[in-house]
């Protein structure tokens, strides 16, 4: 089984970037944390970042044949993109939609997600966690439906 893993603007400020909301470990430390998950549990796992619309869209585009599942941080663009809505509307591969923080108990915008309709489940608010629990409904999905 392989995963492709894509997150959005500013994850790559994890640490720096308001550690009361999204706490002390980097960028890198959720990079490793997922990739030695996936050792463990003999999935294959790609983990990408982008700053950039356009290059998330195609990062998903040019790569989501060689995956079985796709999880997403798509980080601010969760609020607004409708162009990353319909990429992943138009992929064969079941998508999970993550968040460290509570999206829910934020400023009000963060309370929707234009994402959320075209996946098959959200996890917020669990921290690094958030990342390993889509890693296990991704599993239990692809495993009950063969994709
Ligand atoms: C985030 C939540 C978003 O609202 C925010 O824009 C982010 C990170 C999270 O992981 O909690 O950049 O996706």
């Amino acid at each position: 089984m392989n995963i492709l893993i894509i997150n959005g603007p500013n994850m790559n400020f994890l640490g720096q970037r308001e550690p009361d909301v999204y706490g002390h470990q980097s960028y890198n430390d959720l990079v490793n944390t997922l990739l030695s998950y996936g050792e463990t549990k003999k999935i294959g796992i790609e983990v990408y970042q982008s700053n950039h619309e356009g290059e998330i869209i195609d990062l998903i585009q040019n790569n989501y044949q060689r995956f079985n599942g796709l999880i997403i941080n798509p980080a601010a663009f969760t609020h607004y993109s409708y162009a990353i809505h319909d990429c992943i509307k138009s992929i064969t591969i079941p998508t999970v939609e993550v968040h460290l923080s509570n999206i829910k108990e934020r400023e009000p915008f963060r309370r929707i997600s234009v994402i959320k309709p075209a996946c098959i489940a959200q996890v917020y608010a669990k921290g690094f966690n958030s990342y390993i629990e889509a890693i296990e409904l991704l599993q239990k999905e692809i495993n009950t439906y063969d994709h």
